[in-house]
């Protein structure tokens, strides 16, 4: 019976999507979020939500999707292909009540790198309250998006052709449809997901790793609206996790707190999302590494992914993150470092001193210079019973366009080394794909007076 349904359904759309739907496009109006306030919220119901779909057909204009096929009022649902595999974008917290600005650019990106249909929930209507009330009505919302993941399956699709992508608090709605569907959705992404009132949560309760065959979460914000603990199969951090470059410091951040100056609050948090539409975007590669934690990665512990994973891990839509571990590992930690804008890539390089021992402590600032202009600068303490230092700095490009070195005797005049002797400087690309050699300079003397500044002769 069911299945005679569907086959009617979809010769009702084969049959009607060329002639109905396409002049139902220019009649009917583009389906959009709608607005809330909290004066209407206190009113009646607490969750309502929305469907919109999006895909190649009418990438511009959203049509409301209706689970109910044989509604002729809804033919635009004719444009969901159930062979195709299916994103379903979920946002979170929504303080004023209105359509996330972000949403677009996301269903557009995931448009333009696959052939796929793109689901964009709208739950605004519960969304836009105090934020203990909307966190009531997150397994609401869950609830109501396996209906819809029941009914795509039922025109076909397969519980592992959808990726959930939640985005603060939508990733533990996403979380939530996941343990509903006892980990056999195909993929979930937490954008930063939400840290208040999720951080000692059950895993039941919040995303967690068995909540689809691969979970990933990328971290942007995890001491402020963030989660701080690892809730996937991989955990990406961006820089430290927390503050991201170009984004006001969260001390400043919590004093705005007190003012209308919400873009800058969220700055850290939405950067995770940011990030992930620059992956999409496919302009470079956003390439971690796993750690144990942000120091060991930055003091040059962690270099390779091989004996880990088999391969780097890269935010974006490769299986498994581009990881060929199996099973997938829990939890697992991996790091990257970001420039401050788009697209955020940076090289990781490793720098490495070797220093003749000194009698006093010093500082040296080394400064890694591209011809396109982008320069990386980092200090090194020096300390008298220590000789090599190694540090893991981001840079725009890779080692192969870094034309110079230059290094500075800083630090203030009364303990500054009046001569450093480097035995060696090295720069390095971790991970080293290409198996390029280091670029060093030996046994260079510094004093206090003018930089010192290396011109590589690049052969690679
Ligand atoms: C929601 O508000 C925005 C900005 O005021 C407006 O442009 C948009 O049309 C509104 N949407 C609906 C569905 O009313
Ligand atoms: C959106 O607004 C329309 C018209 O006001 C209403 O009928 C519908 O229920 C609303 N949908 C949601 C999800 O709030
Ligand atoms: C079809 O959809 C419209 C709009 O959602 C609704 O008002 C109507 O009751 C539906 N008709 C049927 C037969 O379900
Ligand atoms: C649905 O997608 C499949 C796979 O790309 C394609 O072969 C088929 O033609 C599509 N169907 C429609 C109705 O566009
Ligand atoms: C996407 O890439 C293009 C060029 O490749 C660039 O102009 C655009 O700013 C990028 N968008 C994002 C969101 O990174």
């Amino acid at each position: 019976m069911a299945w005679k349904l569907i086959q009617f359904c979809t010769l009702l759309l084969l049959c009607t999507s060329s002639v109905i739907v396409s002049k139902e496009v220019h009649r009917t109006k583009c389906a959009d979020f709608n607005n809330t306030t909290w004066r209407e919220y206190k009113q009646g119901t607490k969750v309502r939500v929305q469907y919109l779909l999006l895909t190649r057909q009418n990438a511009n204009c959203a049509s409301l999707f209706s689970q109910d096929c044989l509604n002729h009022t809804q033919q635009h649902t004719a444009f969901f292909n159930s062979s195709l595999p299916t994103k379903v974008i979920i946002h979170g917290y929504r303080a004023m009540g209105n359509k996330p600005s972000w949403v677009n650019a996301l269903a557009q990106a995931f448009l333009q790198s696959e052939d796929v249909n793109v689901l964009v929930v709208d739950w605004v209507f519960g969304a836009s309250f105090a934020y203990n009330l909307v966190v009531e009505n997150y397994k609401e919302v869950a609830v109501r998006i396996s209906h819809l993941i029941n009914q795509l399956t039922t025109y076909g699709s397969t519980q592992e052709s959808i990726h959930l992508i939640g985005v603060s608090l939508g990733a533990h709605v996403a979380g939530f449809v996941g343990t509903l569907f006892e980990g056999k959705i195909g993929r979930i992404t937490g954008l930063d997901p939400a840290g208040p009132m999720f951080k000692n949560a059950d895993p039941y309760d919040r995303l967690d790793p068995a909540d689809a065959i691969f979970v990933e979460a990328i971290h942007s914000d995890s001491d402020y609206f963030g989660i701080s603990i690892p809730v996937g199969h991989l955990d990406f951090f961006l820089n430290d996790g927390m503050d991201q470059k170009g984004c006001a410091r969260s001390r400043l951040a919590s004093i705005l707190i007190y003012f209308p100056v919400y873009g800058y609050m969220i700055c850290d948090h939405m950067r995770a999302l940011h990030v992930y539409l620059s992956a999409l975007n496919g302009s470079c590669a956003l390439t971690a590494l796993p750690c144990s934690g942000y120091e060991e990665f930055l003091s040059g512990r962690c270099t390779t992914c091989e004996e880990t994973f088999g391969s780097c891990p890269q935010i974006g839509l490769l299986k498994n993150s581009g990881i060929t571990m199996s099973p997938l590992p829990k939890h697992q930690k991996v790091y990257l470092l970001t420039t401050s804008e788009a697209p955020y890539c940076a090289q990781h390089i490793l720098v490495e001193l070797k220093v003749s021992p000194l009698r006093k402590s010093a500082e040296v600032q080394v400064t890694l210079i591209s011809l396109n202009g982008a320069e990386t600068e980092q200090k090194f303490s020096l300390q008298t019973d220590k000789t090599t230092y190694k540090k893991v700095v981001g840079h725009p490009v890779c080692l192969c366009k870094i034309d110079s070195i230059e290094v500075k005797n800083t630090g203030a005049w009364f303990y500054r080394q009046g001569h450093i002797l480097f035995e060696s400087i090295c720069i390095s690309e971790i991970p080293n794909k290409r198996g390029i050699s280091p670029l060093c300079v030996e046994n260079i003397n510094i004093g206090r007076g003018a930089p010192w500044l290396y011109d590589f002769v690049q052969v690679c």
